[in-house]
């Protein structure tokens, strides 16, 4: 295969000696594509690529990553300055419609989204079917999927009101669902959402208030957390936001596609990690049994990973783990709390990235190193961590899926395969078969 300076790239099948010219199409930023849309047409043959190592998806303007200097932008914007300027609400605004809000528009974006927080009342019944022990990503596996038998009248997607309504709906109410999936964990009543407190404050005063007293927020507390959201709110492609974009794809309703991306997001190679980085930590235990991790972690013949390890994209830090860092800290600080954990983390950290084989397969750490020890300085129970990542994730998904939908001439997608499978052969009746 090679380029011209047309813009274009030629293939030649060196069995035929046959030519054909594929389209290169450039980004405002980032890698080219080769357009391969009519190469089966063309050629008779498939591209392969297992696990999307090579292959751009689609094409959005919601989230740009360059791996390699470890650059995050959300239209236009980077992680560092939304996670120092913005707040959630500001984010969550930027990604659905593509700009920071001026004064107003948050104003009205903010109020939308408070009067959609509270959950249909027979939705608290639907919790009790669970067993009280029951992984509360479990939970929201099932609540959110469940959302479309509560919500019917938001799961047209040619009406672009329903679409909104719908958009609203996932954005207000998954931290209610959270929130509602620990309390009926630790058999405690259920929170109504507050509208007198940010998307923030409400999230926590419905996870850690009790009848019993007044809870009061740190702003300390409410600030982190608010950064914790924006840090998790999108990031291209990944696997869950491409399982959203899947199930839109063939019409889905999208309380329906959000609850796939739940179900995705929980692998622990995905957004499980930050429940097991803390899960391997407390294995660990101590700095002298880093060495025995990491050895682990480097043969191929034993199945352990260092989590929250490594990255498709990333092969350089993941901005998002540095302001991790940064907010742990602060946090750790202000809250007078000494956790030995991030020292152990930051030890392992240390260690990890002057082995030869870490810096060899440039494996940084990502966003879930270090967010579990702030979750955890926070209040959350490591089942949580993951369910706080759906919940922030769910604007990403929301805006992908949205913005999938409202693609000119969007198609379902339906990959192809190499078929290694039996060829075609005779039936064997039952009395025939050895
Ligand atoms: C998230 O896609 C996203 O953007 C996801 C995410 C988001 O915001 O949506 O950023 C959130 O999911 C972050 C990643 C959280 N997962 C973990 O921390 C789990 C530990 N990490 C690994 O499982 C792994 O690094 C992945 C899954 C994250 C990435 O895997 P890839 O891209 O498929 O890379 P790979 O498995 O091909 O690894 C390349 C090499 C391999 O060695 P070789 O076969 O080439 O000899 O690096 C090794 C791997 O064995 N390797 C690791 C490792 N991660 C990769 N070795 C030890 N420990 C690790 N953590």
């Amino acid at each position: 295969m090679s380029q011209s300076n047309t813009g274009t790239f030629t293939l030649t099948d060196n069995a035929s000696g046959e030519s054909f010219e594929l389209p290169v199409i450039p980004g405002s930023m980032g890698p080219s594509v080769i357009d391969v849309r009519k190469l089966y047409a063309q050629t008779g043959h498939f591209t392969y690529d297992p696990g999307f190592t090579s292959t751009g998806s689609c094409e959005s303007g919601l989230t740009f990553i360059d791996g390699d200097i470890g650059m995050l932008l959300h239209r236009g914007y980077s992680i560092e300055d939304l996670a120092e300027k913005s707040d959630f609400m500001d984010v969550a605004h930027l990604l659905l419609y593509g700009e920071l809000p001026t004064q107003k528009q948050k104003e009205k974006f903010v109020h939308d989204v408070t009067y959609h927080t509270m959950l249909h009342e027979q939705l608290a019944y639907f919790y009790r079917g669970f067993r009280r022990d029951a992984h509360p990503m479990a939970i929201m596996c099932g609540v959110v999927g469940g959302l479309s038998a509560f919500y019917h009248d938001s799961t047209d997607i040619q009406d672009e009101h329903q679409r909104m309504v719908a958009s609203f709906r996932l954005l207000a109410k998954m931290p209610t669902i959270a929130a509602m999936a620990y309390k009926y964990s630790v058999g405690q009543p259920f929170n109504y959402p507050r509208n007198d407190l940010s998307y923030a404050e409400n999230f926590l005063y419905m996870m850690f208030a009790v009848p019993a007293e007044e809870y009061v927020i740190s702003p300390t507390v409410a600030r982190a957390m608010d950064r914790i959201l924006i840090l998790h709110a999108d990031h291209e492609q990944n696997a869950s936001t491409s399982t959203v974009r899947l199930a839109g794809s063939s019409g889905a309703n999208p309380f329906a596609c959000i609850a796939a991306g739940v179900a995705s997001l929980w692998g622990p190679a995905h957004g499980g990690a930050n429940e097991a980085v803390l899960k391997m930590l407390e294995e660990i235990g101590h700095k002298d049994n880093i060495p025995e991790f990491i050895e682990r972690a480097k043969d191929k013949d034993d199945p352990f990973r260092l989590m929250g390890f490594g990255h498709r994209v990333y092969k350089n830090y993941d901005p998002r783990a540095k302001v991790m860092q940064k907010s742990c800290h602060e946090v750790l600080a202000e809250l007078n709390l000494d956790d030995p954990l991030l020292e152990l983390a930051m030890e392992l950290e240390k260690i990890a990235l002057s082995d030869p084989y870490f810096v060899e397969k440039k494996l940084f750490p990502n966003v879930d190193f270090y967010s579990g020890i702030v979750l955890k300085a926070l209040g959350f129970p490591t089942s949580m961590f993951t369910v706080l990542f759906a919940v922030a994730r769910t604007v990403g998904w929301v805006a992908q899926w949205k913005e999938m939908i409202e693609e000119p001439g969007q198609k379902i997608g339906r990959p192809r395969q190499l078929y290694t499978g039996p060829t075609q052969r005779d039936y064997v009746a039952l009395e025939k078969r050895s």
